[in-house]
């Protein structure tokens, strides 16, 4: 298959309608998402012609790991609704194809079962548990599972599934759903119920002090939060609008890349998702400065028609493209962080 679209079709055509709705969901009127999609599709290219590329790779160090390519699964929820595979199958595939898979908190298959299908040490996103002792108590068993770099997503501070999730899938590695705090006449469900659990600035400091590995923040839209971030020590920051899934009218993930490089100044690797289609968006994600960039909905697609052969021909096709557009630019853009 030569472009991600029948990957699409077939996803849509093999999943229960709640299923497909939830992949596809956006915020709102899905303003975000399609400001995402616009910023990539309003990037003009130059391209350079007669460059010798026999020398350009793909190849990228990131924190430690050597991977062939800059395109990560991206960390996606509860991946057996999609696929019997589930997470398993995506980390084999991005192994597979030579690079990893940020597998996230809500997985619903067992983080040590996950790490144990890819040769690869994977990363794990850590989402706030509702308190210290629940949150280090996942982190620490992420960590004893072999998983190399950590990064904790702040965009979404209390996460709930949106869903109703069949009752063999559930959040296995969660000790149990949060609840909101019960509020009394005159408080606020959102401030006194649901964001007493949400963390702060406070807790990421605390945090960045659990842990020796490698620690990133999911989610940074504003430079200002990348200064933040960066002065509590953490090692990398992914600019990402969680792929309009969040809050509708956000500024389009691609323009806030350019915002937070022109902040951090080469002084933290900067990683890139929300909108990546092809390998072509890839490119001009990469081409900013972006020093590796996730895949979100795309690998789902995968897995949902065709499991984990599915998410290793939609890597595989994401990289052709990448490689084809970076020839036909005369462009060996340098990935290093
Ligand atoms: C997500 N995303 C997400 N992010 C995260 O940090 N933890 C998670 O558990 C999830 N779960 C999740 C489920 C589904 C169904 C989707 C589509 C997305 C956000 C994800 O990591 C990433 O930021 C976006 O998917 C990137 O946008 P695109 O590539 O889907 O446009």
């Amino acid at each position: 298959m030569l472009s991600l679209e029948p990957f699409q079709q077939q996803a849509q055509a093999a999943l229960p309608p709640e299923a497909w709705a939830y992949l596809q969901d956006t915020a709102g009127r899905g303003l975000t998402a399609q400001a995402n999609r616009a910023a990539f599709d309003a990037i003009r290219l130059v391209p350079r012609v007669l460059a010798d590329m026999r020398q350009a790779s793909t190849a990228v160090n990131l924190f430690g790991q050597s991977l062939e390519h800059p395109l990560l699964l991206a960390p996606i929820a509860y991946q057996r609704l999609f696929h019997a595979d589930g997470e398993q199958g995506s980390a084999a595939a991005a192994d597979a194809q030579g690079g990893t898979m940020l597998v996230s908190s809500l997985a619903s298959q067992s983080l040590e079962s996950i790490a144990a299908a890819s040769e690869r040490p994977l990363w794990f996103q850590l989402y706030w548990q509702g308190s210290r002792e629940r949150t280090l108590r996942l982190l620490k068993r992420a960590e004893a599972a072999g998983y190399a770099v950590m990064l904790v997503t702040v965009d979404a501070p209390v996460k709930q599934a949106v869903c109703t999730l069949p009752p063999h899938i559930w959040a296995v590695n969660c000790e149990q759903p949060l609840q909101a705090n019960p509020v009394t006449i005159g408080e606020s469900a959102v401030f006194q119920g649901w964001m007493s659990q949400a963390p702060t600035w406070q807790d990421m400091l605390w945090l960045r002090a659990q842990t020796q590995h490698p620690l990133l923040i999911k989610g940074i839209l504003h430079p200002e939060d990348a200064e933040q971030a960066m002065g509590m020590g953490f090692d990398g920051i992914i600019v990402s609008n969680h792929g309009g899934r969040v809050l509708d009218s956000v500024t389009s993930s691609l323009d806030a890349l350019t915002q937070v490089l022109a902040q951090v100044q080469g002084r933290v690797p900067v990683l890139f998702d929300s909108g990546i289609r092809s390998g072509l968006d890839a490119y001009k994600a990469l081409s900013l400065g972006a020093a590796a960039v996730c895949i979100g909905r795309p690998y789902v697609y995968g897995l949902a028609a065709n499991g984990a052969l599915g998410v290793a021909q939609v890597i595989r096709l994401m990289r052709d493209e990448l490689e084809m557009t970076m020839a036909l630019m005369g462009q060996s853009l340098t990935f290093k962080a």
